[in-house]
């Protein structure tokens, strides 16, 4: 007989038990069809599905769970699926943004309080990402990401368009009298016509990639489609290793240390990726303990090639990246500048997983010497009117406008703009600064994507497509255009930007990373002083929200949820 002890498995504390709670444990796990054998101390993985037909980029999961059920099964495991808030980018008001800090702590408190050994995320949509690793990363178990995939290239008229960006285009084209809205509608089927996320780009596309280039995902997580089965492969491949992980007892904070982190940030930048990651890395590394701030995006990524054709930027699509060689082939390309040593989940280095990745398509995926764009990483702004910093990424803004001065119009909140931006009679020409306020994180509340506003029409008419636009907002990864972003302290708390005035002069200047309000140190003083609070919400979500968030800088975490709790066994009450 072995005299090795058996080794600690949470669940043990649930299922294990020799009393009257473990035959409550067992036996109502059991009205489920389990035989008795599958609580024999085997690790219990937790699957988190954020399937809901009301995130439909996320509508795919029932089945996905299915295959890695099966990996589990294979190694020796046992799967529980369970349900957490499921955050739709398209569907949910007033913004999915606003709800990621609550569903991190439905993701938190679900694992933490269930009789799981080891976890398999299962996210797509935007914010579902970030929510599901923040929540874990509170509890910090053996944990694995598997991304949806994104859905297949759109196909409008015989040619590729892409989710969101051709959104953003065409919509234009119908303002400046190019198109009619009933040409407009009729690609709505034709732009996404299969299961999975937006196939540009955007921040779901670019949240995958970071997941492994966090190394927190299996190799060719980002870019294999929704619709492929090698995705079905791959969720398989993920349930059989997170059984090993367990048995391995490899952490999530042993992937997810400041190398990961400062690989993700230049893997952001190669690739092109959303403005998003910023605010969502940042809050990732607040769960897991890691140092990150705003600065090093700025100091890591800003001087990395972006490498892949890709739209927004581009104009390729994530399934030609799929085709190309995936994340595995743009990691490869920028391996020099990594962090080759970082642990990722499969048991392997960054450097064993990406050495002989091949690429494919050269069209797709360039060289760091022949880049798709030099220095193209998001760039921090700073100035009297951002204190704490304000982002912009070059790759998606016009080079003519990243220098530029120019009077400020301004609109005090979203309403405000879409009220006035088609009058005719608006005092706006295409050197003017646009400025948003009252759209970050408390403004808002929830810091939506309205950053990138469309243009009026008299300026879009005069054939002009890119103005300066400044706000506190974020932006949709799929959009594009010179505009600065989660400008901090945003207007809502205080900050420089809620005291800008119609006629300000404002200078913008990437290359110095300045972003400048030109008026005397002692007229903002006055002006600030005289500035009033606005009403905060009296009830519920909104309520703890907004008097509980933080600043964009920060990642915009509730503060008492900044770090974590870890994964002992609560108390049982039975
Ligand atoms: Fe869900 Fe874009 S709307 S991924």
């Amino acid at each position: 007989m072995s005299s090795e002890k058996p080794p600690f498995r949470r669940s043990h504390a649930w299922f294990g038990r020799e009393d009257r709670d473990g035959f409550v444990h067992r036996s109502w796990i059991k009205n489920q069809g389990y035989p008795h054998d599958l609580l024999d101390g085997r690790p219990v993985i937790g699957i988190c599905n954020t399937w809901s037909e009301l995130t439909p980029c996320n509508g795919h999961f029932r089945e996905l769970a299915e295959f890695v059920k099966r990996g589990v099964y294979e190694a020796g495991g046992f799967p529980l699926e369970f349900p957490v808030m499921s955050l739709g980018e398209t569907q949910l008001r007033p913004t999915a943004m606003l709800f990621r800090n609550l569903a991190s702590m439905d993701v938190e408190e679900s694992i933490r309080g269930n009789p799981i050994d080891g976890v398999v995320l299962l996210m797509g949509c935007d914010k579902t990402t970030p929510s599901l690793m923040m929540g874990a990363a509170s509890c910090d178990l053996p944990t694995i990401g598997l991304s949806g995939g994104p859905m297949l290239n759109g196909k409008f008229r015989g040619q590729d368009v892409g989710s969101g960006t051709g959104v953003w285009q065409m919509s234009e084209m119908v303002r400046a009298g190019q198109m009619t809205m009933q040409e407009f509608t009729s690609c709505e089927s034709d732009m996404h016509r299969s299961s999975g996320t937006c196939m540009t780009m955007g921040t779901a596309s670019t949240m995958a990639s970071m997941v492994e280039a966090l190394g927190m995902a299996l190799p060719e997580n980002a870019a294999i489609p929704a619709a492929d089965t090698r995705r079905k492969r791959l969720a398989q491949l993920t349930g059989r290793r997170i059984v090993e992980m367990v048995k391995q007892d490899i952490k999530m904070s042993q992937i997810l240390t400041r190398q990961a982190f400062e690989n993700a940030i230049r893997t952001n930048a190669a690739i092109g990726g959303s403005t998003n990651a910023v605010i969502h890395l940042l809050a990732i590394a607040g769960r897991i303990g890691v140092d990150l701030k705003l600065e090093d995006f700025d100091k890591l990524g800003s001087e990395v090639n972006n490498i892949l054709n890709l739209q927004p930027s581009g104009k390729y699509l994530m399934e030609d990246f799929c085709y190309a060689g995936g994340l595995p082939a743009v990691m490869r390309e920028i391996l020099p500048m990594l962090h080759g040593d970082a642990l990722t989940v499969n048991g392997k280095t960054i450097r064993q997983n990406v050495e002989n990745a091949p690429c494919y398509n050269r069209e797709v995926i360039k060289t760091v010497q022949e880049p798709f764009m030099p220095a193209a990483g998001i760039a921090v702004v700073r100035g009297n009117l951002a204190p704490n910093g304000a982002v912009i990424k070059p790759s998606a803004a016009s080079k003519h406008l990243l220098q530029h001065r120019g009077p400020a119009v301004v609109f005090e909140s979203i309403e405000d703009f879409h009220a006035r931006i088609d009058d005719p009679d608006l005092d706006i020409d295409e050197n003017s600064i646009m400025v948003l306020k009252n759209c970050g994180p408390r403004g808002y509340p929830g810091m939506a994507e309205v950053g990138n506003m469309p243009l009026p029409p008299k300026v879009l008419k005069k054939g002009i497509t890119d103005m300066v636009r400044i706000s506190d907002a974020r932006m949709s990864g799929t959009a594009y255009g010179t505009t600065v972003l989660h400008t901090s302290p945003e207007a809502a708390a205080g900050g420089p930007l809620a005291v800008v005035q119609n006629g300000d002069i404002i200078e913008l200047n990437v290359p110095e990373r300045k972003l400048h309000l030109e008026i005397s140190d002692e007229e903002l003083a006055r002006r600030l002083a005289a500035w009033q609070a606005p009403e905060k919400p009296k009830r519920g979500w909104y309520k703890l929200y907004v008097e509980t968030v933080q600043q964009a800088h920060l990642g915009a975490d509730l503060d008492f949820l900044v770090g974590g709790s870890g994964a002992a066994v609560p108390r049982d009450s039975h």
